[in-house]
């Protein structure tokens, strides 16, 4: 049950949504903490993995929109009205099936649904709808209506990848209940550390809202990835240190390094696995390679032990 308005008058009815294709694995790439590292970690995911062979779908979830401009779709200028992920989510008669916003990229393998600002609408509908009553017009209850929206063309891909905007909106916690997996992308600094720490917590908070409202959720892992590591930095290798130490095995063994060939690409919104070599050294281009083949090998083998063919 889920309570219609503060008052808590009426409560909207909720059935569990049930995911029909259980092969699609959705990962979401979240921490709230700005700048830890989220777009990057899911754009060359998304591509490490359709160059594997999977068939990838890549869901823009900020309305910042980063993940679409690194994958060729410039928000402000090929974006249009009811062109994001929010067409498939929205409440009122204007939605649309996700299929409609899915655009190809250049990239064989790889799709993309892009965002732009448009996304910010869910975060002011979803309190309306809920006090209105309108909050399951469509199908889903909010936190429900990405993954609802991905049934639709789940046979089409192997997996999703969701970008995360750096708050817990609605949007976010739409994100996470459609993931059956979730990276927390964490800078080894004390700071981002303990605001990763509020992160979790209000995510353990919202999610037992979630389950309380009847919503399953259950994630066949969650992982922190460490980014824009320095290993010759000492305060953060004693982060690192502390993290391992307290969430274990839950950390990826393989980190993300700093690296001039990862922001550099950035700046010209490409990848490492579109600039190639180019004007870098390459000793820097191989080491930042070698950290991204490591990271994103060792989440493609989570996935495969998911599917269950490790
Ligand atoms: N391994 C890395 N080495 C060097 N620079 C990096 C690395 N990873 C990310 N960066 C840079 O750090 C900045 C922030 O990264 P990114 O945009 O991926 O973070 P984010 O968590 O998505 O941010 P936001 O919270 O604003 O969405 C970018 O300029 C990016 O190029
Ligand atoms: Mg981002």
């Amino acid at each position: 049950m889920f309570a219609r308005s503060a008052r808590g008058r009426e409560a909207i009815e909720f059935v569990p949504h049930r995911r029909e294709n259980e092969h699609l694995q959705v990962l979401a790439v979240t921490n709230f903490k700005g700048g830890s590292g989220k777009t990057t970690t899911s754009a060359h995911l998304a591509q490490y993995l359709a160059l594997q062979g999977y068939r990838v779908l890549a869901v823009d979830l900020d309305p910042q929109a980063s993940l679409s401009a690194l994958l060729g779709v410039l928000p402000e200028l090929n974006v249009g009205h009811n062109e994001t992920l929010y067409a498939a989510i929205r409440y009122d008669e204007d939605r649309r099936p996700l299929g409609d916003v899915i655009r190809n990229t250049y990239f064989d393998g790889l799709d993309l649904v892009p965002g732009n600002l448009e996304l910010m609408e869910f975060e002011h509908t979803t309190p309306k709808a809920l006090a209105d009553g309108s909050a399951s017009d469509g199908g889903a209850i909010f936190f429900a209506r990405i993954a609802s929206a991905l049934d639709d063309v789940a046979d089409d891909y192997d997996v999703v990848v969701i970008d995360c905007p750096p708050q817990l909106g609605f949007l976010t916690l739409s994100g996470l209940c459609a993931a059956t997996s979730m990276i927390v992308t964490v800078h080894p600094q004390m700071l981002d550390v303990s605001s990763m720490s509020q992160f979790l917590l209000m995510t353990r908070d919202l999610l037992g809202v979630v389950r309380d409202a009847g919503g399953q959720l259950k994630f066949d892992f969650v992982r922190y990835l460490l980014t824009r590591y320095e290993p010759q930095d000492a305060p953060q290798t004693k982060v690192v240190a502390l993290l391992r130490n307290l969430f274990d095995d839950h950390v990826l063994t393989n980190p993300m390094v700093k690296s001039a060939a990862i922001s550099d690409a950035g700046l010209t919104k490409q990848t490492l696995y579109e600039i190639g070599p180019g004007n870098l050294t390459r000793s820097t281009y191989d080491r930042a390679m070698e950290s991204l083949s490591a990271v994103n090998g060792e989440i493609e083998e989570l996935m495969r032990a998911a599917w269950g063919r490790s």
